[in-house]
């Protein structure tokens, strides 16, 4: 990947998270383990290396927030961790390690696991996980276990099946970081789809078999002419990621769900029945045509990390804006149906993965990923925070709302970068009357917000936070603040966000 550096120039406005709610916060990532002896021993011994950890997916089941951290740079304890959303709030709780250390071991590929990226939990209380086996970075990166699959029963905290991709499955350039279930009747009939972002290839794997099969389609490719990237003021190119975010929709008339997809390189969605993924012969049969172009997003409309609800409302992390966005799927997926749920150019620098959970909560973390990856973190700041939110509460107001349907289905509005305060649609101007947020959340919501945007600019802010706090969310699009670059270095000690002159 070229890095190349670019300075964000003169931007009057930030905006901050309105509806999601920051719940935990991390300068830097922090391990429980069974006693100080040994996290001193691991600290000296560079087995824990605190700096070194990058939280990129999570899950909650029950009483547990499941965190994974990938083994990119030595010294992370453990891969898959959890946090207990039972015991008393801390604003940065520690990782404990899942289901234990030594099932974590770096390297171990019968009992450990090496690196996991996102993970799923099903209605049957099992926990879906891939180690993907690898130790390291582009370009240092090892193999040291075969891509394996991993089920744990969550209720006794134990693994209950291990599976191996067929050698046929995987390419020499395959890069898995997603996965999607497939939940039918049983829990016998579920199928897991894992999407190779490198090697554009689209695993289905069946509970019921322990067998899994490939498909290639040139629909897994990335778009070439959006593979350009300017996210926290640094632009990178990403221009050979293929298919990256997957999720299934709820069961359709026929019985069986779709699956939709998007390539990290791409502004655009598709999707394929899962009654072609289901059926190994399709592979061969030649199912070209099964796979369906949905529709684009927009400008600006890279996306990593995609869930869609029971009732057909799909979030997605949008990279490139520093928000989540949505999409009613009994809509045309075009711009002007796409909306921001929620935005916060501080706080939402790459949100990395977004889930919706039993109790149709919403989950988001986010990571400054690529900051960690093409340059560094200033862990003096808070880098990785975990939001959450009802469902219902982030789409309120935009155009993925329920009620608000009908309005959007004629009469497409022009495009426009610019946005007016209130205005929810993020590519296109709406019909639908500004929203503004309930007085109830912004009064409950309201000491969290204000000391969070008094932590990352005191001289704007601490005068009037409330008023920054009722004007500042959604008056500038990202568009707007990546198109006004001067040239000063990104790499000096000052914090890159302190270059946004607000
Ligand atoms: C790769 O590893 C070598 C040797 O350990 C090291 O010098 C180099 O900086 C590493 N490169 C990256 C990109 O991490
Ligand atoms: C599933 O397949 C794997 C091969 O990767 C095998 O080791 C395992 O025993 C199988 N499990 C079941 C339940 O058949």
């Amino acid at each position: 990947m070229l890095l190349k550096l670019l300075f964000f120039g003169l931007v009057t406005y930030a905006s901050a998270a309105v509806k999601l709610q920051e719940v935990f916060s991390w300068n830097v990532l922090d391990w429980n383990y069974p006693d100080e002896y040994l996290k001193q021993e691991s600290i000296l011994t560079g087995a824990f290396i605190p700096e070194n950890a990058l939280p990129v997916g999570i899950e909650r089941w029950k009483n547990k927030l499941f965190v994974t951290v990938p083994r990119w740079r030595p010294g992370i304890p453990a891969t898959l961790n959890y946090i207990p959303l039972d015991a008393p709030h801390e604003q940065s709780p520690k990782l404990n390690a899942y289901p234990s250390y030594k099932g974590n071991e770096l390297g171990n590929c019968e009992t450990g696991l090496t690196t996991v990226y996102r993970i799923k939990a099903d209605k049957c209380d099992r926990l879906w996980v891939l180690d993907v086996g690898t130790y390291g970075y582009d370009p240092n990166v090892t193999n040291l276990c075969p891509y394996a699959l991993n089920v744990y029963d969550l209720n006794t905290d134990t693994r209950i099946r291990r599976y191996v991709f067929r050698p046929e499955d995987i390419l020499p350039s395959t890069f898995i970081a997603n996965i999607a279930l497939d939940e039918g009747a049983t829990c016998d009939d579920t199928f897991a789809y894992f999407s190779d972002e490198l090697g554009y290839g689209l695993i289905a794997y069946s509970w019921q078999e322990n067998r899994s099969w490939r498909f290639s389609h040139s629909y897994f490719m990335p778009d070439p002419l959006v593979g350009d990237f300017n996210i926290a003021g640094l632009n990178f190119q990403w221009g050979a990621e293929g298919i990256f975010g997957i999720t299934a929709s709820p069961v359709g008339s026929d019985g069986f769900r779709t699956l939709y997809f998007s390539p990290l390189s791409s502004h655009t969605e598709f999707s394929v029945s899962t009654r072609i993924l289901r059926d190994e012969r399709k592979v061969k049969e030649g199912s070209f045509n099964d796979f369906k172009v949905v529709g684009v997003r927009g400008p600006n409309g890279h996306t990593t990390s995609k869930v869609m609800d029971d009732s057909g409302v799909e979030l997605f992390n949008l990279i490139d804006q520093n928000s989540i966005g949505c999409w009613s799927s009994s809509l045309p997926h075009k711009p002007q149906n796409i909306g921001v749920v929620d935005k916060d150019d501080v706080g939402l620098v790459f949100p990395s993965d977004v889930k919706i959970d039993e109790d149709k909560n919403v989950w988001v973390i986010s990571d400054r990923m690529p900051v960690f990856l093409e340059a560094e973190l200033d862990y003096s700041d808070i880098n990785f925070r975990i939001y959450t939110a009802p469902l219902y509460n982030l789409i309120q107001g935009t155009v993925c709302e329920p009620s608000s349907q009908f309005i959007q289905t004629s009469s497409p509005m022009p495009m426009s970068n610019t946005r007016t305060v209130g205005q929810t649609p993020l590519y296109g101007l709406s019909l639908k009357a500004p929203s503004t947020p309930v007085q109830t959340s912004y009064f409950s919501s309201f000491p969290l917000n204000a000391q969070k945007i008094k932590s990352y600019n005191p001289a704007s802010f601490s005068v009037t936070p409330k008023l920054a706090f009722l004007d500042m969310p959604r008056q500038t699009s990202y568009s707007d603040i990546t198109s006004n670059k001067a040239g000063v270095s990104f790499f000096n000690k000052t914090p890159w966000w302190s270059k946004i002159n607000y």
